[in-house]
């Protein structure tokens, strides 16, 4: 797919990310703020996904990661979990062939185990079909949490210790990340997250020891083209020093 020539000249002076991860926040606000029931801001918000996987891969953004369900939203009213669940099924039966065909690569982090067997099954479909794509890698977090991802890690880490495999002392930050959910995707450049909540919400804990961490007021239901160019612009003013000094300035 060719890239549109207005997004190139409004990129042409930005760096970049490699790697975007996003809270997308805000779908029940957005639908109170309007008079309409939640699943109404949920409903608009798969839209505005749809506009930004979009949007990602035209600006040449090569992995996308969204937290689409933490591992603590269970605790929402039984029936807004059914919604949620409900417009996980749909988007992956009504656009899992289109993603298909843009060469998006579906990959799913976060607990599988006590899902519903036909939503891992859903799950399961979107991965195998796409994993051979290139374009863009969009990596959906559902049922997931930072924690528990860290401490099923640490569980796996110690089955290797005790039996044998892996020596405590070989035990460091890069062996441990081997046992993270994604080991082989690089670590977030960018992390984004809509509604003006200004937290993580145990979303990649690990990963974004060293994100760029943009914080904007839309709320996910009205996050588009514009707003993603203007997060990527954000983020290429910043000066990542990753401890170090700065690589423009050596300062
Ligand atoms: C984000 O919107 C979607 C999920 C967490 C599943 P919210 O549902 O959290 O919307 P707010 O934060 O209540 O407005
Ligand atoms: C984080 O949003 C989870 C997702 C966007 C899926 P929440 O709305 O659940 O986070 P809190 O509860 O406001 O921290
Ligand atoms: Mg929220």
């Amino acid at each position: 797919m060719s890239v549109p020539e207005t997004i190139l000249s409004a990129m042409a002076e930005v760096e970049v990310p490699r790697h975007v991860a996003i809270i997308m926040d805000g779908n029940g606000r957005w639908a109170a703020s309007r008079g309409l029931p939640r699943v109404e801001g949920h409903r608009r918000g798969v839209e505005a996904l749809r506009r930004t996987v979009r949007a990602a891969g035209d600006i040449g953004v090569g992995i996308l990661t969204i937290f689409s369900f933490s591992a603590e939203n269970w605790s929402r009213p039984a029936s807004e979990i059914r919604d949620l669940m409900g417009l996980l099924r749909r988007f992956i039966r009504n656009d899992l062939a289109d993603l298909h065909k843009n060469g998006i690569r579906v990959r799913v982090i976060g607990e599988r185990d006590t899902l519903d067997p036909d939503v891992r099954n859903l799950l399961e479909e979107a991965e195998e079909l796409t994993r051979d794509n290139e374009r863009l890698t969009l990596v959906v977090a559902f049922n997931y949490g930072g924690r528990q991802e860290i401490a099923a890690a640490a569980k796996r880490l110690a089955e290797e210790v005790a039996s044998g495999r892996l020596e405590p002392a070989a035990v460091n930050a890069d062996t441990f990340a081997g046992f993270l959910a994604a080991p082989d995707l690089p670590d977030p450049d960018l992390i984004i997250r809509t509604s003006g909540e200004q937290r993580l919400s145990n979303f990649l804990l690990w990963q974004a020891a060293y994100s760029e961490l943009v914080f904007i007021s839309t709320y996910w239901p009205d996050f588009d083209r514009a707003a993603l160019e203007s997060a990527i612009a954000e983020y290429s003013k910043r000066d990542r020093r990753f401890g170090g000094l700065s690589a423009r300035t050596g300062a």
